[in-house]
């Protein structure tokens, strides 16, 4: 489980959480060596989807829980993400290599370009947040 420093947020689920992400991109990858296995391919983007709407439910809790001035915007990009994704397996629900290459090239990337950006600053303002309220109980997942 690796993934550039340059990414991490420095808030540990959240950091975590991203590893796991894009981990799951690489299960794809590895899907699409082995083509026999249809099975793995739809087990792992049905998975990917789970996740991702797990993860951005998370960071939507810490957001609302702490006033993140730039929620709307956030919550706008993850919903986009969450659209395209849904797309994407109504068009992919059988394996193929093009759709396999496309999951892992554009939405990974998009992945990466969320974390560095929106991540990121929602991730320092976590920081500064918990710093300033030390003791005080994080957001419960439902
Ligand atoms: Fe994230
Ligand atoms: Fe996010």
């Amino acid at each position: 489980m690796t993934l550039d420093a340059k990414y991490e947020t420095g808030v540990v689920w959240q950091d975590f959480q991203h590893k796991q992400l894009i981990d799951l991109f690489k299960q794809v990858k590895e899907a699409r060596k082995n083509k026999k296995d249809q099975n793995l391919y739809r087990y792992t983007i049905a998975f990917l989807a789970m996740y991702v709407n797990h993860h951005f439910k998370l960071e939507e809790q810490y957001m609302e829980k702490y006033e993140y001035p730039d929620k709307e915007n956030h919550m706008k990009e993850h919903q986009g993400f969450i659209k395209e994704l849904k797309l994407f397996r109504l068009d992919n629900f059988d394996y193929s290599e093009q759709g396999s290459d496309d999951l892992v090239k554009r939405m990974r990337n998009w992945i990466l370009d969320h974390i560095l950006g929106d991540d990121k600053s929602l991730g320092q303002y976590i920081l500064a947040v918990e710093k300033n309220q030390e003791g005080t109980t994080p957001p419960q997942e439902s």
